[in-house]
């Protein structure tokens, strides 16, 4: 059983994907930490975000024991990541990893922009998790100021703006809604009730 869940910065998509992985019984893989992993090994060794053949050989070398890392989270990494995220060859060295991890039994979440268009095209049941760019911004700037990041409203809500231009523009897996997702608004949604409507998608799409 393979669960897709794709959508834009700050959506809510990585809690509703582990929510949801607990909920079945499932293992949940947070792709953008994949690429969030790449940019930081090149940012804390110094190397141009540009580099490309540092970048592959950064994502070829990736640690999946090490992403737990906070400092991933922090929301430069989060931007240099849709830098390297753009590089065919960055893209092409995390496909395996993904998929091994999609196959494993009884099933996966797996949660990014491309899940269900391009790292798993046959998953079983696809989410396009979607909320109003401010509501984004405002939530991830909660979570920020949470963890004492010294953010700003605007700043939080710049960055995720160009984030996600640069995401849905680019011609490698871009940031897209697979023809056959579901798609679910979470602008009016607490957590709590997102989580209901999502797994009552999904339950409807899987039969159960
Ligand atoms: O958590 P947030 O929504 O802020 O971002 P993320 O899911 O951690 O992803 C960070 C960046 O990685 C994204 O802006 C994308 O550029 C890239 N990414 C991607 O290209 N493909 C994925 N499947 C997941 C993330």
């Amino acid at each position: 059983m393979i669960i897709a869940i794709d959508g834009p910065a700050a959506s809510g998509k990585g809690t509703l994907a582990r929510r949801i992985a607990g909920h079945f019984g499932y293992q949940c893989l947070d792709t953008g930490l994949l690429y969030r992993a790449v940019a930081h090994d090149m940012l804390s060794r110094n190397i141009s975000l540009e580099d490309t053949q540092a970048a592959e050989w950064a994502a070829r070398s990736l640690d999946p024991a090490r992403l737990d890392d906070p400092s991933l989270r922090l929301p430069g990494v989060g931007n240099a990541a849709s830098v390297v995220a753009r590089m065919p060859g960055v893209r092409a060295a995390l496909l395996d990893l993904q998929r091994n991890f999609a196959a494993q039994e009884p099933g996966a979440v797996l949660d990014g922009r491309d899940i269900g268009t391009v790292v798993c095209p046959e998953a079983d049941a696809k989410l396009f998790i979607t909320a109003a760019v401010e509501v984004r911004a405002r939530r991830r700037y909660d979570e920020l100021i949470g963890r004492g990041e010294p953010v700003t409203y605007e700043g939080v809500l710049d960055e995720i703006r160009r984030r996600d231009q640069r995401d849905a523009g680019r011609a490698e897996a871009p940031m897209a809604v697979a023809a056959d997702a579901m798609l679910l608004d979470t602008t009016n949604l607490a957590i709590e009730a997102a989580f209901d409507a999502a797994v009552g998608l999904i339950k409807r799409k899987i039969g159960q």
